[in-house]
């Protein structure tokens, strides 16, 4: 070797000192995926096997199935990830799993599988919660986002909006009481006929719609502004579906579409806003299946930037489940020092926060 090489090798070997590389694995709900992440913001490789398709004739997800197809596919996407990434398992300075919150035959299966590499590797293991990935999912395209900053985390199973004080310190400030706002969007799609998930088809349909055609209910919860209830604009919907197909009159699908959203996203929006502005803090991120949504994407920065505040959203495919958010959680997770032992189980109803 000549002393060019030698040379490249020392550079090599002190990058690697102070890197820390991590494989990270997701299986909370239908998504099989695993991801190498540098640094927790640098993302190497990110393989998501969507098991959409298997569920959709079902109109959601059915956990067995996901369970079953998770054990079939969690060893080719992790082996995917680390050939993606140009990486070994000597590259690797640890492993982080999602271990809850989520279904916990769906949460089992990567966990099983995490704990079995870090036991054979010898890697330290480094459990993840699903909502602190999902939030940690704005540091991957914006290097200077760093805490605190108020979070809206809207997904299929969640709505909680979080002031993020630092890195793994989260204030949850107001929640769903009843629906998730990814499962409003899931149920009113299904009312139209629109198949599942609903999400991304009501976000396409309403393009075509007049968001102020219908006057859907924007529900507050007394004497808790933050929190949220979607339920009643769900029976809001179908009641108005029914009766419009009692009394034989038309239904414009896009325009119910367009309004049922406008009612959701107007919620979400005047509801984070009212957080930041009582936080005084001036950064504001999205996070989650339902952040993906055109609309809210265009409401909450247009409603920023009214405000002068910085606003964050990932980009749509590190909004929905992907193991990279999992990578960059859990690297700030490794660095204050947390460890799981092999005694790590899955937890379906894990409180963001816990450890
Ligand atoms: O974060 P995610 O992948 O899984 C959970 O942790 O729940 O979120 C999935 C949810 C589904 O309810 C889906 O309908 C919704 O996110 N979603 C959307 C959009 N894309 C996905 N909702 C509204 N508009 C979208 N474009
Ligand atoms: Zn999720």
């Amino acid at each position: 070797m000549g002393t060019e090489g030698i040379e490249k090798k020392a550079m090599d070997a002190n990058e690697r000192l102070g890197d820390v590389c991590i494989l990270a694995i997701e299986s909370s709900c239908d998504e099989t995926a695993a991801a190498v992440v540098r640094n927790g913001r640098e993302v190497l490789s990110n393989i998501i096997f969507s098991q959409i398709d298997l569920h959709k004739v079902y109109g959601g997800v059915v956990p067995e199935i996901a369970s079953r197809k998770h054990i079939e596919k969690i060893n080719q996407v992790i082996r995917e990830a680390l050939e993606v990434a140009g990486k070994t398992w000597d590259d690797l300075d640890a492993i982080a799993v999602t271990y809850g919150p989520g279904l916990v035959g769906a949460l089992l299966v990567g966990v099983a599988e995490a704990k079995a590499i870090s036991y054979a590797r010898k890697l330290p293991l480094v459990g993840v919660h699903h909502i602190e990935g999902h939030i940690s999912a704005n540091y991957i395209e914006n290097k200077d986002l760093e805490p605190p900053f108020i979070c809206l985390v809207v997904s299929g199973g969640h709505t909680h909006l979080v002031r993020v004080k630092d890195y793994g310190e989260y204030e949850i400030l107001g929640r769903t009481r009843d629906d998730a706002a990814g499962e409003a969007y899931d149920k009113v799609a299904r009312a139209i006929g629109l198949g599942y998930p609903g999400g991304p088809k009501i976000d396409c349909l309403s393009k075509e719609g007049n968001p102020d055609a219908i006057a859907f209910p924007k529900a507050k919860v007394a004497g808790a502004p933050y929190d949220f209830s979607f339920s009643g604009l769900k029976s809001a919907v179908l009641n108005y579906l029914n009766g419009c197909r009692m009394k034989g009159e038309p239904i414009s699908e896009a325009d119910v579409a367009a309004s049922f959203q406008k009612a959701v996203v107007d919620v979400l929006v005047e509801h984070a806003m009212l957080a930041v502005k009582e936080s005084g803090l001036d950064k504001f991120a999205l996070a989650g299946g339902v952040a993906s949504n055109s609309a809210l994407r265009a409401a909450a920065e247009s409603a920023c930037q009214e405000r002068g505040i910085r606003f964050y959203r990932p980009s749509p495919i590190f909004c929905t489940d992907n193991a990279a958010m999992i990578g960059a959680a859990g690297y700030y997770e490794y660095r204050k020092g947390v460890r799981h032992g092999l005694d790590l189980n899955a937890v379906p109803n894990l409180r963001l926060g816990e450890r």
